[in-house]
């Protein structure tokens, strides 16, 4: 089940391994990772750091019902006959009501793309019954249940279900000390970023949420990561990003939709519009920070490894304490 509107899934290792480099070198003493906009989490389960407590986010209720009903043991076979699944199961699902752990598994895993809810598909290979429900369970099962649901112990990750301007809203209570600790406590969070890129498809919640992702605010949310930037150290993707925050990692992608296209394709590719770099951006205040210590590694890395005989006798002290 990796398919999904915007997912990570080609470059969620890449990605979880520099953004834990980049934090080591910043922000070592940081114990909590979050990410406000987890979608299927193919970044958050390459997060390995041991240090850190894992918390997954998203606004999408389904999605975050059925994320925690795979971390208890579920699969959707337990509910469904994979096989048989047809287009009168799928109207059926699709008509019910949130939350529903069921409706995101279709939802997602058995649609074009992984656009909620976009359209039925049903797929057969030669001599098998092969549903594309099974093959998106067979995606769970790979991808997600070692990770939610391991053999020793329970993940740690923790799951919540809310909009992502909730996060280190002030508890509603006079008590001072209640508020100092929420203080204490949201801060210094590496934070991962993945919110619906600017000028791309919004992500369909149908119901039970009045404030349709489609109508994302996009400068908003800078205004935010800006915000949040002073007390977390914050990654976001996206292709592009205000002046104050500077790119760190990139890479060059392609649109996969267009793949498989013959006549259209050709031209699109002639074009180059099918290529798209993936970024990662952190504020520049952040940046300043990171050279600043990899600057100071690379000196001590230097004068650690310099001749005796051809060094300054400061460097000399330095390195006989
Ligand atoms: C690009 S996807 C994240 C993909 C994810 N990184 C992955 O690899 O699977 C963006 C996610 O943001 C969620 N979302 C959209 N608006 C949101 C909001 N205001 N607050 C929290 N989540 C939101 C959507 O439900 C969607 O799951």
């Amino acid at each position: 089940m990796t398919r999904y509107q915007g997912g990570k899934a080609a470059i969620g290792t890449e990605l979880a391994a520099h953004i834990m480099k980049y934090a080591e070198h910043v922000l070592p003493e940081s114990r909590n990772y979050l990410e406000p906009f987890c979608g299927m989490l193919s970044v958050l389960t390459n997060i390995t750091n041991p240090q850190w407590k894992r918390h997954a986010a998203d606004r999408h209720p389904d999605l975050i019902q059925m994320h925690r009903a795979i971390a208890n043991g579920w699969l959707p076979s337990h509910d469904i006959d994979l096989v048989l699944f047809d287009k009168h199961d799928y109207d059926e699902v699709k008509s019910r009501e949130h939350t529903d752990k069921l409706k995101a598994f279709i939802g997602f895993g058995t649609c074009h793309s992984g656009m909620y809810m976009s359209s039925f598909v049903r797929y057969t290979k030669l001599n098998t019954q092969n549903s594309s429900a099974q093959a998106a369970e067979a995606g769970i099962v790979n991808n997600l249940v070692p990770h939610l649901c391991p053999a020793f112990g329970p993940s740690d990750i923790e799951f919540t279900c809310q909009d992502y301007r909730d996060w280190g809203c002030a508890p509603c209570t006079d008590d001072e000390e209640e508020q100092q600790r929420h203080k204490l406590q949201w801060k210094d969070w590496v934070i991962y970023c993945d919110p619906p890129y600017a000028s791309t498809n919004g992500y369909n919640v149908k119901g039970g949420d009045t404030r349709k992702t489609a109508d994302f605010d996009n400068e908003e949310f800078w205004t935010h990561m800006r915000e949040w930037s002073g007390s977390h150290l914050v990654f976001i993707s996206e292709y592009t990003a205000p002046d104050d925050f500077v790119c760190v990692w990139e890479k060059d992608g392609i649109n996969k939709r267009h793949l498989g296209r013959k006549s259209a394709d050709k031209k699109t590719q002639q074009k180059g519009n099918n290529r798209k770099t993936e970024k990662l951006f952190v504020h520049k205040e952040w940046h300043t920070v990171f050279e600043r210590v990899k600057q100071s590694r690379e000196e001590m890395k230097k004068q650690s490894t310099t001749p005796l005989q051809t060094q300054e006798p400061d460097a000399m002290e330095w390195s006989s304490e």
